[in-house]
């Protein structure tokens, strides 16, 4: 019964993509979109957990700050995971998938001041963008629909970036983290940003 199961799924998985695109490319293209869907899982949970684990001066901008991000980020997954299914891959949004797949470690940051959490996230956001931006590269090839959803999140996640971001700076607009390497060195650093400047 599994195998035939299997069977079954094999074949579906293998059937189809949206119109007007080879098959193979289509799915090839679907497959590469899970990564973004785990990236994208990732970080609204991990925004989410900055939102209850902030504190400090900062705590209340901070902390209403990000749950618009939550928001449009997990309305981000549904886009992407149903833009797989669209094209013929089923797309895997469990958190066990997401916690074998990841080449990531776990979010470093517990409760802690806004610019300890804002220094890490900024390396957050910019590991799901640098990945975003590889698979619209890949998706500019193929499909020019999966091109346009990315190029999309994208931009507006480099908004969001830049509100994390622009608590960094310092008058000459220099981010007080550029020389960080992780996200618990980029936390130090953004709270010796703020120390310089009071
Ligand atoms: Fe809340």
């Amino acid at each position: 019964m599994a195998g035939k199961q299997n069977t079954r799924k094999k074949n579906l998985k293998d059937s189809y993509t949206v119109p007007g695109i080879d098959v193979e490319d289509g799915q090839k293209l679907a497959q590469q979109l899970q990564s973004c869907l785990h990236n994208l899982n990732d970080l609204h949970l991990t925004l989410k957990h900055a939102h209850w684990n902030v504190v400090g001066p900062k705590f209340i901008g901070v902390h209403k700050m990000l749950d618009p991000q939550v928001d449009a980020v997990r309305e981000m997954t549904d886009t992407v995971a149903e833009r797989m299914a669209t094209m013929g891959v089923p797309p895997v949004g469990t958190p066990g998938a997401l916690v074998r797949d990841r080449d990531w470690e776990d979010y470093s940051i517990g409760l802690a001041q806004a610019s300890e959490h804002l220094g890490a996230l900024d390396r957050v956001y910019s590991r799901v963008i640098e990945n975003h931006r590889r698979v619209l590269d890949m998706a500019g090839d193929i499909d020019p629909i999966t091109e346009d959803m990315l190029i999309g999140q994208t931009g507006e996640m480099e908004q969001y970036q830049w509100f994390v971001r622009a608590h960094l700076q310092d008058d000459e607009g220099q981010l007080s983290t550029s020389s960080a390497t992780s996200e618990k060195e980029a936390a130090a650093q953004a709270m010796e940003g703020d120390r310089a400047i009071d």
